[in-house]
C-alpha cells in the first residue's frame, strides 16, 4: 500500500494541525467515498475501542482528542471529509496550472497564497458537509436529527425523515477547531477567516425540500426537511471565491487592541481600507506561476490541454506535443424491428495535446 500524503494533507489543513505523516488518517487513496448516508463502507460506527485507537492515531490537541474519543464515528468522518475535499479541489482546479496535487508538496499549506485559502475553505466545507451527513445517517452517536423548533421539522422527524444536521455540525466544528484568544498573527487570522468562508458556503447552500402526502398527491399533509446541496455546488461557489479572492494585510485595531485583517479599498469606496467581507477568501502573498516543479507544485509538464482553450496558458509558453490516438465509438445505428438499435463500431483518430517539458 502506497501512502498518499495528499489526502492526509487535506485533513491536516482542515484541522490546522502541525505537520503529520500519511499515517495521519491511514489513507491509501482507495477509500470508498461515502457521500450518501447508508451507502459504502462507513455505515456502522466503529465498535468498542476501535475509534479510541483511531483518535490516538490522529495528531490532535489534547482537547480535540477528548472530543474525538467522546464521539464515535468522528475519526471516520474526518477521513471521509479529507477525501471529499481533496477530490473536489482536484476537480475544480483540473484546468489550472496548479491542479491540487498535494502529494509530497507541503510547502503551499504554510504560505498565504490564494491556493492556500482555497484549501482551507474547501477542507472546512467538506468537514461541515460530511459531519452533517454523518449525523443524519446516524453514524455519529452524539448527534441526532435537527431539533430546530418549528412544526415542519417535527413533522419530518415523525415521518422518520431527518434533515442533514448542519446546526450540530457547525457548532461542533467551531468547538473542535477552537478559538484561541489573544493576538493571533496574520496567517492565523487569514486561515480562520477562510475556514469560516467554507463553513458559510455549506450553510448558505441549505435547501428545504418538501414532499406531499394525501389522496392522489393532494398535499393535505406535507413533510419538509432541510437538505444540503451537492458538494459539487459548494466547490463551485468556493472556486468563484478563489477567482475573486482579496489580498489583505494586517492592521492593529486600537480599540480592541488586536490584529485585524485589512483589505485595500474596493473601487469607488471612499475609505482607505476595510475588513474583508465574510464571504471573501483572503490571501497575503501572490502565488508563484506553478509552471516549473517546485515545493509548491509538480509543474505543468505533461499536462493534457485543449489547443483552443488552455494550452497556451497551461504550458507557460513552452509549447505542446501532439499525439494521435484511436478512439472507438458507435456509428451507423439503425432501429431494428422490433425494438432495438443496432450499431457498428467505428474508429476515429483523436489528437491529444500535452505540455512540453
Ligand atoms: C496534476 O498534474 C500533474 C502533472 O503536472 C500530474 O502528474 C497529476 O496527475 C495531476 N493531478 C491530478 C489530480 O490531475
Amino acid at each position: 500500500m502506497r501512502p498518499q500524503p495528499a489526502l492526509a494533507l487535506a485533513g491536516l489543513c482542515l484541522l490546522a494541525l502541525p505537520a503529520a505523516a500519511a499515517s495521519y488518517f491511514g489513507l491509501t487513496g482507495r477509500e470508498v467515498l461515502t457521500p450518501f448516508p447508508g451507502l459504502g463502507t462507513a455505515a456502522a460506527p466503529a465498535q468498542g475501542g476501535a475509534h479510541l485507537k483511531q483518535c490516538d492515531l490522529l495528531k490532535l490537541s489534547r482537547r480535540q482528542k477528548q472530543l474525538c474519543r467522546r464521539e464515535p464515528g468522528l475519526a471516520e468522518t474526518l477521513r471521509d471529509a479529507a477525501h471529499l475535499g481533496l477530490l473536489e479541489c482536484q476537480f475544480q482546479f483540473r484546468h489550472e496550472r496548479w491542479n491540487c496535487s498535494l502529494e509530497g508538496r507541503t510547502g503551499l499549506l504554510k504560505r498565504g497564497f490564494k491556493e492556500t485559502a482555497f484549501l482551507y475553505a474547501v477542507s472546512s466545507a467538506a468537514l461541515t458537509h460530511t459531519l452533517a451527513r454523518a449525523c443524519s445517517a446516524g453514524r455519529m452517536e452524539r448527534c441526532t436529527c435537527d431539533d430546530s423548533p418549528g412544526l415542519e421539522s417535527r413533522q419530518a422527524w415523525q415521518w422518520g425523515v431527518c434533515g442533514d444536521n448542519l446546526k450540530y455540525s457547525t457548532k461542533f466544528l467551531s468547538n473542535f477547531l477552537g478559538s484561541k484568544r489573544g493576538n493571533k498573527d496574520l496567517r492565523a487570522r487569514a486561515d480562520a477567516h477562510n475556514t469560516h468562508v467554507g463553513i458559510k458556503a455549506v450553510k448558505s447552500g441549505l435547501r428545504t425540500t418538501c414532499k406531499c402526502h394525501g389522496v392522489s398527491g393532494s398535499c393535505a399533509v406535507r413533510t419538509c426537511w432541510k437538505q444540503l446541496s451537492p458538494f459539487r455546488e459548494t466547490g463551485q461557489v468556493l472556486k468563484l471565491r478563489y477567482d475573486s479572492a482579496v489580498k489583505v494585510s494586517s492592521a492593529t485595531n486600537e480599540a480592541l487592541g488586536r490584529l485585524e485583517l485589512w483589505a485595500p479599498s474596493r473601487q469607488g469606496s471612499p475609505t482607505k481600507g476595510l475588513a474583508p467581507r465574510s464571504g471573501d477568501l483572503v490571501y497575503m502573498e501572490d502565488s508563484p506561476s506553478f509552471c516549473r516543479p517546485s515545493k509548491y507544485s509538480p509543474g505543468t509538464a505533461g499536462r493534457v490541454c485543449s489547443r483552443e482553450a488552455s494550452c497556451s496558458s497551461l504550458c507557460c509558453g513552452r509549447g505542446y506535443d501532439t499525439q494521435s490516438r484511436l478512439v472507438a465509438f458507435s456509428c451507423h445505428c439503425q432501429v431494428q424491428w422490433c425494438c432495438y438499435v443496432e450499431c457498428q463500431q467505428c474508429v476515429q483518430e483523436e489528437l491529444v495535446y500535452t505540455c512540453k517539458h
